[in-house]
C-alpha cells in the first residue's frame, strides 16, 4: 500500500528516489516526501497529493543534493493525508529520518511516555514515534546501528523502515518484520525498497529481506543480520521482468494493457504445465499420498482473488467430488476455523502481501493445515510462508483492478483440480482431456474476443450514466457476476451488486423498475433455459437487460434483449474465463465514458497490507 525506497551511492539520490516513487504509484497514495543527507544535514521535502507536486517542489531532486536518501508514498491509516502527517518523519534533534510501511501498535503509550521525557510530537502518526524514540537512544548511545536494535526491542507491530542519519552520511538502515522489504545491489549504489517494481530500472539483483532482519547498506555492499544481530547470507535473485511489462506499453491505461495481456499470460501459466495433454505441476511438492489423504479443502483470499475461490469452489468440487469452502479472509482468520492436520487450504493471492489473507494463512499454518498458495509475486511474505506455491506468471500487474492476475489464478486453480482430480480418481478421463484441451484453446479464443472491443464500448456508452446496475447469473455464472459488478464499482464508481438469479424472487426483484439496468450472465448451458426465464422476470418490471453469453445462444439471447455480448463455446467450467473479459471490458469503458481515474480507483490500493 504504502511504498519506500532507498539509496545509498556515488550518484544524486533525490532524482533516484523520486523515479523509484513514480514506479510505486500505482499502489496508491496520498502524500509523498523524500529526505537525502548531504553537506552532514538532512533535507525533507513532503507534498499532499501526486508526486508530481513533490518533484516540481524540489525541481526533480536538484533541490535536495546528497547521495544517500530515503522516499515514501503513503496511504493514510493513522492521521489525515498532509504534508505533516506524510513521511519521511524527523526526529527531534533534526538527525534522524524514517520511511515506514505498516503500523506501530504499541504507539500511543510510546508516545505518551516519550512526551513524559520532553518530546513534543506534530504528526498524528505512529510512525513519528520510531523518530523519536530512535533520537531517545541515540542520545544515549551515540551509534545509530545501537539505536535501532533498542527500538526494534521496544516497538509492536508491523513494520518495513528505512532510517538515515545525518551523523553517518554514508550509512543506510533497514528493518523488516510483517511488512515488504528488499535489498537491491547496484554498480554504483545500493538500494532498499518495498516493491520490486521501485528498482527493476537501477538494478535487477535483489534479496528479499526476512520478518526480524536488520540490514546495513553503504556505497559497497550490504550487510544482514538476524533478530540476534547475527550475519545473515543472503540469496541473491535476478528479476528478469522486462521493463517494457511495468510500463504501459502504448495503451492508454495499465488496466486496458493488462486485459490484452490475458491471452499471454494465459498460455505462459498453463502451456508449461501441460505435456502431451497431462498436467504436469512440478512446482507442487505434495506425494499422490498426500494428496489421496487430504481432508477438508479450504480456499481463502480477499476480494477478486476471492471470487476466483468462488469459481474454484464449483470446479474443485466437479472434479474432486468433495466440498470445498470457500473463505473471505478477513472472516476466516477471527472465525475460530476448524481446520488441522491434513487439511488443505488454497490461499489465492496477486501480491502476496494482503494482510487479511497473511493472517488468515498463519492461522490456519498454526492449526496445522498445510498451504499451497496460487500467487503471482515471486518471493512475496505469503509464497514464503506456505508449503507450496503455484506462481501465476502473469508478470507486474500495475493498474489497481485486477485483470490478468484474476484469470491465471483461475487458469491455476483448474490445474490444481485436474491434477488433484486425477491422482484421486475423480475426474473421468474423458472430463480429464475436454478441460486440458479445452485450455489450450483458451489464448485463441481470448484473443477472439479482444478483436472486437467496439462492441463492447458502444454497449458501455448505454450503461455509462446508469447510477445503479444489477448482474444476475447463476452456478458459475454467479461467482462471475460477482468479479464483473466488483471491477464496474470498483472504477466506475456505480453503484452495483451481483445477485444469484434464483434469489431475486425472494427480495431483491423488489429494487427492479422501470429503466432499471440488469447485467445478466448465461453462459453456463446446463442452466441457460434458468437464466432466460430470469431475463424475462426483470424484464417484465421493465428492467433495461445486457446480456452475456456464449455464440452459441447468441440469436435465442437476441430475440429477448436488445444489447447482447457473445463469447465462444469452451468446456463448461472454463466459461467464467472467456466471460470475464468482456465483463472488464464493460468495466472498463464504462469508467472510461465517465472519466474516472481508471488505473488509480479513489480510496482503493493495488497491495493491501493493512487490516
Ligand atoms: C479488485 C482487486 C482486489 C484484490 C484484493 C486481494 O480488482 O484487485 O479486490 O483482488 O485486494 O488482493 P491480492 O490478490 O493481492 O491478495
Amino acid at each position: 500500500m504504502c511504498g519506500i525506497v532507498g539509496y545509498v551511492g556515488t550518484q544524486q539520490a533525490a532524482p533516484i528516489l523520486l523515479d523509484g516513487l513514480r514506479r510505486l504509484e500505482y499502489r496508491g497514495y496520498d502524500s509523498a516526501g523524500i529526505a537525502v543527507c548531504g553537506d552532514g544535514r538532512l533535507n525533507v521535502r513532503k507534498t499532499k497529493g501526486r508526486l508530481q507536486a513533490l518533484a516540481e517542489a524540489t525541481h526533480e531532486g536538484a533541490d535536495l543534493p546528497g547521495s544517500l536518501g530515503i522516499g515514501h508514498t503513503r496511504w493514510a491509516t493513522h492521521g489525515e493525508p498532509n504534508d505533516i502527517n506524510a513521511h519521511p518523519h524527523v526526529s527531534r534533534s533534526g538527525k534522524i529520518a524514517v520511511v515506514h510501511n505498516g503500523i506501530i501498535e504499541n504507539y500511543v503509550m510510546l508516545r505518551e511516555a516519550l512526551q513524559a521525557k520532553g518530546y513534543e510530537f506534530i504528526s498524528q502518526t505512529d510512525t513519528e514515534v520510531v523518530a523519536q524514540l530512535l533520537d531517545y537512544f541515540y542520545g544515549s548511545c551515540g551509534d545509530i546501528f545501537e539505536a535501532v536494535t533498542q527500538m526494534i526491542h521496544t516497538v509492536e507491530g508491523a513494520y518495513a523502515l528505512g532510517i538515515i542519519c545525518s551523523d553517518f552520511p554514508d550509512r543506510l538502515i533497514a528493518v523488516r518484520k510483517e511488512a515488504p522489504l528488499l535489498l537491491g545491489y547496484g554498480s554504483d549504489g545500493n538500494y532498499i525498497a518495498s516493491d520490486v517494481t521501485a528498482l527493476i530500472r537501477h538494478t535487477r539483483d535483489v534479496a528479499y529481506m526476512e520478518d526480524g532482519e536488520l540490514a546495513v547498506l553503504d556505497g559497497h555492499g550490504i550487510r544482514v543480520y538476524d533478530r540476534t544481530l547475527c550475519p545473515v547470507h543472503k540469496e541473491r535473485h535476478h528479476v528478469d521482468w522486462d521493463i517494457d511489462a511495468a510500463e504501459k506499453g502504448g495503451y492508454p491505461h495499465f488496466m486496458l494493457k493488462e486485459i490484452f495481456e490475458q491471452p499471454r499470460a494465459i498460455r505462459e501459466a498453463t502451456a508449461a504445465r501441460i505435456r502431451d495433454g497431462r498436467v504436469e505441476l512440478e512446482d507442487l511438492h505434495m506425494t499422490p499420498e498426500e494428496i489421496r489423504n487430504i481432508g477438508k479443502i479450504y480456499i481463502v483470499a480477499c476480494g477478486s482473488s476471492y471470487h476466483v475461490g468462488m469459481v474454484g469452489k464449483y470446479n474443485l468440487e466437479r472434479m474432486l467430488r468433495r466440498n470445498v469452502e470457500v473463505c473471505l479472509a478477513s472472516e476466516f482468520r477471527y472465525s475460530d476455523p476448524i481446520v488441522g492436520p491434513g487439511d488443505l487450504v488454497i490461499v489465492i493471492s496477486q501480491s502476496g502481501e494482503t494482510l487479511d489473507t497473511m493472517a488468515a494463512l498463519r492461522e490456519a499454518k498454526k492449526r496445522g493445515a498445510r498451504i499451497l498458495s496460487i500467487v503471482n509475486v515471486v518471493g512475496s511474505s505469503i509464497a514464503r510462508e506456505s508449503d507450496d506455491v503455484l506462481y501465476t506468471w502473469a508478470g507486474p500487474e500495475i493498474a489497481v483492478a485486477t485483470t490478468k492476475a484474476y484469470s491465471t489464478q483461475m487458469a491455476v486453480l483448474n490445474l490444481l483440480g485436474l491434477y488433484f482430480g486425477d491422482i484421486m480418481g475423480t475426474v473421468s478421463s474423458e472430463l480429464y482431456h475436454e478441460v486440458v484441451q479445452g485450455m489450450l484453446a483458451l489464448p485463441d479464443q481470448m484473443e477472439e474476443i479482444l478483436a472486437q472491443p467496439g462492441t463492447i464500448h458502444e454497449a458501455a456508452k448505454l450503461f455509462a450514466g446508469q447510477e445503479s446496475i444489477f448482474f444476475i447469473g447463476r452456478n458459475l455464472d454467479y461467482a462471475l457476476s460477482l468479479e464483473g459488478s466488483l471491477k464496474l464499482k470498483e472504477i466506475s464508481y456505480i453503484h452495483s451488486e451481483a445477485y444469484a438469479a434464483g434469489e431475486l424472487k425472494h427480495g431483491t426483484i423488489s429494487l427492479v423498475e422501470e429503466g432499471t439496468p440488469v447485467v445478466a450472465v448465461g453462459l453456463y448451458e446446463p442452466l441457460f433455459d434458468k437464466a432466460m426465464s430470469n431475463v424475462v422476470e426483470v424484464q417484465a418490471r421493465g428492467a433495461h437487460v445486457l446480456a452475456l453469453t456464449t455464440e452459441q445462444h447468441r440469436e435465442e439471447m437476441e430475440r429477448r434483449v436488445p444489447v447482447v455480448l457473445t463469447v465462444p463455446q469452451t468446456q463448461q467450467m472454463l466459461l467464467p474465463q472467456l466471460g470475464v473479459i468482456p465483463l472488464q471490458l464493460l468495466a472498463y469503458y464504462i469508467a472510461l465514458e465517465r472519466g474516472c481515474d481508471i488505473d488509480k480507483p479513489r480510496n482503493l490500493a493495488k497491495s493491501v497490507t493493512v487490516e
